[in-house]
Parts: structure tokens; sequence; C-alpha cells
């Protein structure tokens, strides 16, 4: 089985056995898993009856391709279910989500969500700790003329290797959030406790958001090697 195939079969599994049939107001985040979310959603015969919400600009491009009503989180700031994807999944069911730098309004997307659901393949689940399996670091969203100071705390709390996220060949400089923004990637090694972590970097100042998701998904399926869909529950 393909990675893409494992990242449909776990959208589409994820849909058919969460979207509530009365549901108003859906959350569709990003990356490259919700892609098959907005397609299964948009195959809905009842898709003029909800508004989905984006968690930035790829996100509201998903949701127009797929022919469903655009909304925005102040429209519309009671979310049914929202399903997004993790760049690591914790048996707890705590994430680390940002590696496509989404991950300011995917947090508020998912926080103002009844159930949050997510997808992703077997890559993302991890047996262990957060940071094990993702090493390229917890993505953290800060002001642009912040960085160096909050970088400088960050050591503090220690973390062990500090990227400001770079364009690469496709800007000089670093990369600009949805919101304007830099990201930091912060490699912390295995992230024993994620929701103390976040609450100490959620503090400094210059940090807009942090990509720990702590507590807030009620379930995740993964496409797994063998074909199979496997869910992790609360
Ligand atoms: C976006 O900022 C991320 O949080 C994505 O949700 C995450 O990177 C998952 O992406 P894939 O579905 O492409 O793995």
């Amino acid at each position: 089985m393909s990675v893409e195939s494992a990242k449909k079969l776990a959208a589409y599994k994820a849909v058919d056995e969460n979207f509530p049939p009365a549901a108003k107001v859906v959350g569709v985040g990003s990356g490259s898993t919700v892609v098959y979310v907005a397609e299964r959603i948009g195959q809905l015969k009842n898709k003029h009856q909800f508004v989905c919400i984006p968690t930035g600009f790829q996100s509201k491009n998903l949701i127009i391709d797929n022919g469903l009503q655009l909304g925005s989180i102040e429209q519309y700031p009671d979310v049914d279910i929202a399903f997004d994807g993790a760049d690591e999944c914790d048996p707890s069911l705590n994430l680390i989500k940002g590696g496509g730098a989404c991950l300011f309004q995917e947090k508020l997307v998912a926080a103002s969500a009844k159930t949050f659901i997510v997808v992703a393949d077997y890559r993302k689940k991890s047996p262990k700790a957060l940071g094990t399996n993702w090493t390229q670091g917890v993505p953290i969203e800060v002001v642009p003329n912040a960085w160096v100071k909050v970088s400088s705390e960050l050591k503090k709390l220690g973390a062990k290797k500090i990227d400001l996220r770079s364009g690469g060949n496709a800007k000089a400089g670093p990369v600009i959030t949805d919101n304007n923004n830099c990201l930091l990637d912060v490699d912390f090694g295995a992230i024993e406790d994620p929701e103390a972590l976040h609450t100490k970097i959620k503090a400094l100042v210059g940090v807009v958001e942090t990509g720990l998701f702590c507590g807030m998904a009620q379930k995740a399926y993964f496409g797994e090697e063998s074909g199979e869909v496997s869910v992790l529950a609360k």
C-alpha cells in the first residue's frame, strides 16, 4: 500500500464514520491528507447545507475546489466537527502539527470544534513520546522581530536545536505564515510532558502559538501499510 493510498483510506473512513448528518459548520484542515477529507466531504449529497471553515490558504482552496460553501471562523465560531492532519500523534492523542506552517489557524479551528478528528498515514503514529518520530522539531509561530529573543528563551527551556524555517529555493529569507509571522522548528528531543512544555513556550513574549496540540483530538485515523485503517480513540 502506498503512502498516498493510506492517506486516502484514512481520510475517507474518518469522514464516513464521523460526519454528523446534521452538521452545520465543518472545519477543514491543511496538508496532503486533508485533500482526501475535502474530496470525501465534497461527495456528500447535502453539501449545500453546511459551511466549511478553512485553516489557511491551501485549505480555503480545497473547500472551493470541492464545491463546498466557504465560511470564516468569525462568522461561525461554533464548529460541529473538524478534520485535520498531523505530523506526529502519541498514544494519548497529543499531536505535533505545523509541518505545513498552518498551525495557528488549525489550532483556532480545532479549539472551536465540538469534535476534532485526525487523519494521517502510518508514519505519523508514535508509539512513544512526541519528538521521537517527528525529529525536525516542534513548529512555533512567532512575531517576526521576536524570533531572536524567543530563540534564546527556548534554549533555557531545553531546546537542543532551533531553525528559523527558511523558504529554501522558493524564497530568500524565512517562510511567512498565513498570519504574516515566522516559524521556528525547535528540537526538544523526546517530549515527556507536552502540555507543560506548551504552557511554558506559550508564555514567552512574541510566541503566537505552538504546534503542540494536547488533549484536543478525540480520535485519530491512520492508514496502515497493510491497507487497513487503525483508529485511536479517547
Ligand atoms: C500543517 O501545518 C500541518 O499541521 C499538517 O496538518 C500536517 O503537516 C499534516 O500534513 P500531511 O497530511 O501532509 O502529512
